[in-house]
């Protein structure tokens, strides 16, 4: 009889050869096979996962689109993509291309669709190859017994497991395969002896102490147990990397580590991040989701993209205007011909001009995008300092001992004009509900005035 692992792909063969179109429920696989109705961390062995959970068919999200790149290739394409979420159009017939060692930043406006459309990919709604394996990483890891060493690791060993399978069936099938080699490079650089070591260097470098690595995932904060999937996912470094917003819930050390460390990540990315600094350093090719629900590609990271777009944009436009004034005027000719005969005739004529122009689809207008106005009323001005600290320590159980204390003997002042930085390692926002406190009682005091 044929293993489960093998079942599971030969119905997922099936399944993919009865339609070209697959619709599935959002984000409902889930690492260990259990269905659940929470988001959670998906990759590609929950997506080939067909427990009935798993497969329950929903038509909140549907994708649809062509691989024209070869199936063996380290590189995907795949043409007329469309996806669409609750019945609203996303992306329309546009083009999905990842290229191997590239790293992409995704952007678009909020509501766009960046974050359905990883998790349509995660979950595999379109043919990508069953060698690219894929991890998306939008939610923290599930509280259990595990450490996060543990949770690291274990993940790790299920993915040398599923990479050995892999090499297995590919012997079987054809032992001169070209993603042999990639594979064996695989399994060797996860190196099993190395696992510990190296899985708390990942979770040093996310900020982790020793004492939080040795903590179970379920007595973790949710922003601990997103670094802990973080970790993982850069441990297993999978062919097709996707990250939505991985700098939530990360301090500035960690998120300066982590771009230290995506920077040079060499198999393909894909990332969605509200940081430019953070997709300038990283990426090295930004995917623009527009307003017409089409990827365009641009090379470089966000700031290229901006000022390549702007170029663009410049010179479309004068390329609109110099069409519509040359249709004007054909226009007016036209208008003005009369009955003469040769007149009509010419008129005719230029009208085929018009009509051709049409044809070959006419230059589009630039459209401003859609955007968000913020007002502010002015508000009268308060004698500085509007807040005050002075010698302020602060402890949760109201001890002064050194060692409970998280602030001591703080100076702040905050006026008016103050435009205030706050950095520092987790723990620090406790600061910033003081401060908020502070300032509630403020308004409170300005009211009764
Ligand atoms: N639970 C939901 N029910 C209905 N529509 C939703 C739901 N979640 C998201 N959407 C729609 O899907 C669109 C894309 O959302 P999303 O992928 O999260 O955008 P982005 O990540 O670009 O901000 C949103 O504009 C919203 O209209
Ligand atoms: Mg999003």
């Amino acid at each position: 009889m044929a293993s489960v692992s093998k079942q599971k792909r030969m119905a997922k063969k099936a399944a993919k050869n009865s339609s070209a179109t697959v619709t599935k429920a959002a984000a409902e696989s889930t690492i260990n096979g259990k269905g659940s109705t929470t988001k959670k961390e998906t990759n590609s062995t929950a997506a080939t996962d067909l427990s009935l959970d798993s497969l329950k068919i929903s038509n909140e999200r549907t994708a649809n689109g062509v691989l024209t790149s070869q199936t063996r290739a380290k590189d995907v394409k795949i043409e007329q993509y469309s996806l669409s979420f609750h019945g609203r159009v996303l992306i329309e017939n546009a083009t999905i291309e990842l290229n191997f060692g590239r790293r992409y930043g995704l952007v678009g406006h909020n509501g766009s669709g960046k974050s359905t459309f990883l998790a349509s990919l995660a979950a595999r709604e379109v043919p990508i190859p069953d060698h690219i394996d894929v991890y998306l990483l939008n939610q923290e890891a599930d509280p259990c017994d595990l450490n996060a060493i543990d949770y690291v690791i274990r993940a790790a060993k299920e993915e040398v497991a599923r990479l050995e399978k892999e090499v297995e069936d590919l012997l079987t099938e054809n032992d001169e395969d070209p993603s042999l080699e990639d594979l064996y490079d695989r399994i060797a650089a996860l190196d099993e002896s190395t696992f510990q070591a190296r899985a708390s260097g990942l979770l040093y470098g996310l900020g982790f102490s020793q004492d939080m690595m040795a903590k179970k995932t379920k007595d973790m904060s949710g922003g601990w147990r997103m670094r802990v999937a973080l970790a993982k996912a850069l441990f297993i470094r999978p062919t097709l990397l996707l990250l939505d917003e991985p700098t939530n819930h990360l301090d500035l050390e960690a998120c300066v580590w982590l771009e230290e460390y995506l920077k040079t990540y060499n198999r393909i990315l894909l990332l969605v991040s509200h940081s430019q600094d953070f997709l300038d350093n990283v990426c090295d090719q930004t995917i623009h989701l527009t307003e017409k629900k089409k990827l365009n590609y641009y090379g470089g990271g966000y700031s290229t993209f901006v000022k390549t777009k702007a170029e663009l944009e410049v010179n479309q436009m004068k390329a609109y205007n110099k069409q519509q004034d040359e249709i004007a005027h054909i226009k007016k000719f036209i208008a003005s011909a009369g009955t003469y005969a040769n007149l009509v005739r010419q008129a005719k004529s230029k009208q085929k001009i018009i009509d051709k122009m049409e044809a070959a689809g006419l230059v589009e207008k630039v459209e401003a995008p859609s955007t968000f106005k913020f007002k502010f009323s002015d508000v009268e001005k308060l004698p500085p300092p509007v807040l005050q600290f002075d010698q302020v320590s602060f402890s949760y159980n109201g001890s002064t001992n050194p060692k409970d204390l998280l602030y001591k003997d703080l100076d702040l002042a905050v006026d008016m004009d103050s435009r205030i930085a706050l950095v520092g390692p987790n723990g620090t926002y406790l600061l910033i509900m003081l401060l908020f406190e502070c300032l509630i009682e403020l308004f409170f005091y300005c009211r009764r005035r």
